[in-house]
């Protein structure tokens, strides 16, 4: 077959700071999902692409051939619309596992393709398949008929979903160039719009836990996304919400599963209502249903009954007890004061260690393994209270969790406590302009 471009040509056409042309985009990820463009020459193309980026057109192109190499779900038959929501990852942060059976409680479908942990952050599919039974790969039509009948669904995103963005990932991962906004942003969505939601709300979280530690950068990825979604005919909206410390109060499969049932029992942390909420309201007013009251259905329990029957219908017990890890330790104060910082990231890598997340792809986890917190930034402490309970089957990986825990408790004289407001969950809301 005769090829309609030269791939040196397209990587030094963005090499020396070019744009890529329609054609030009459409033919190179068609010919690397073909395996016609080497992996070599599409690190090159990543590298360059990082360094000299691409515009709004380049960028919406280049999504919407991700999305043709690949299936697109339609939920058009379905007779309620559709709502999404993608949190760019956080530590401790559980939720999608309350939001999908509340927004449902309304009416609306909540069809959520979920992934695995990867590093520090959790994955949604792990920690439910800490509940006995629950299985997360259904086909096609077992995710249709469940988003008809209980009117949400979290399960795994079949290989059919954008396979030219797999491979990509798989290289951005081993050649530097993940950080890139235009590759970040066109990943997320080409996945979300070959999904075929109806709307979408995006999580961007800033902070030491998050991917972009820094508010500009995660500001100008949303605003991509946003910008992304809109052009494909999806409504979207982001919130850029803080993860320089853990969402909640646990981090770990099991542990963030009681958690959410917690949640959906009227109680919880404050921080995971808040952002369930916000959330919530965000995803029912995409969907056409503003003016409801998502708080008023974690209270009285009817998000708790869509949970009880989502968990079943994919084969899970709600009612079952959740693993239990054997081994447990504390992590003590060292001084009286307020407790001013507890880092998302250092947390995050000590429940990975602790056996909650995977270093590869096919490594197991640990369902009981991960960090409860028992006080958060702004509470008051005394020296040798505990602050954190490590938790592991396996004791041998405390020295490594406790390591990474160096430096990552802040304790400072409560005279210098500062505003609560400083402490804002939701920093921002970007929306189509
Ligand atoms: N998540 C994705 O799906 N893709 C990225 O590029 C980064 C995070």
């Amino acid at each position: 077959m005769t090829e309609k471009f030269d791939a040196v040509d397209v990587i030094r056409t963005k090499r020396d700071g070019g744009r890529l042309s329609d054609g030009q985009i459409d033919w190179v990820l068609a010919a690397y999902t073909r395996g016609v463009v080497a992996e070599e020459q599409m690190s090159a193309l990543a590298m360059a692409i990082l360094l000299n980026g691409m515009d709004r057109a380049e960028i919406a192109r280049w999504t919407a051939a991700m999305i043709a190499s690949g299936e697109r779900l339609d939920f058009s038959g379905l007779s309620r619309p559709t709502a999404d929501k993608h949190s760019t990852g956080g530590v401790g942060d559980k939720i999608t596992l309350p939001l999908a059976p509340l927004v449902a409680v309304f009416g609306v479908a909540v069809p959520q393709l979920s992934g695995r942990g990867l590093g520090h952050t959790g994955g949604t599919l792990d920690k439910l398949e800490s509940i006995p039974g629950w299985r997360a790969a259904l086909t096609n039509d077992e995710m249709m008929a469940q988003l008809q009948d209980v009117g949400a669904v979290i399960c795994q995103a079949g290989s059919g979903l954008a396979p030219a963005d797999r491979k990509l990932y798989a290289l951005r991962d081993v050649t530097g160039t993940v950080e890139a906004i235009p590759l970040i942003a066109s990943s997320i969505m080409s996945k979300k719009i070959a999904e075929g939601t109806g709307s979408l709300v995006l999580d961007v979280k800033v902070g030491s836990g998050a991917f972009m530690k820094d508010a500009t950068r995660a500001r100008e990825l949303a605003r991509t996304m946003v910008e992304l979604g809109t052009d494909a005919g999806v409504l979207t909206v982001a919130l850029l919400t803080d993860m320089s410390t853990p969402l909640g109060l646990t981090a770990g499969n099991a542990l963030e599963v009681r958690e959410a049932v917690e949640v959906l029992a009227g109680g919880g942390p404050p921080d995971v209502v808040e952002l369930t909420v916000a959330l919530a309201l965000e995803m029912l007013a995409a969907a056409g249903r503003p003016d409801l009251d998502p708080a008023a259905a974690l209270a009285d329990g009817r998000a708790m009954d869509v949970w009880r029957r989502m968990i079943a219908a994919q084969g899970g017990d709600p009612d079952a007890t959740l693993p239990v890890a054997r081994e447990s330790e504390q992590v003590l104060a060292q001084a009286d004061g307020v407790l001013d910082s507890l880092d998302a990231l250092a947390v995050g890598v000590a429940a990975w260690r602790l056996g909650a997340g995977r270093a590869r792809k096919e490594d197991p986890v640990q369902a009981g393994a991960g960090v409860e917190l028992h006080a958060k930034p702004g509470d008051l402490v005394r020296a040798g209270q505990p602050v954190l309970t490590l938790h592991t089957d396996t004791p041998e990986r405390f020295a490594r969790a406790r390591e990474a825990l160096e430096g990552a408790i802040g304790i400072s004289p409560a005279a210098s406590l500062p505003e609560p407001s400083l402490r804002a969950l939701v920093l921002d809301r970007i929306a189509a302009s």
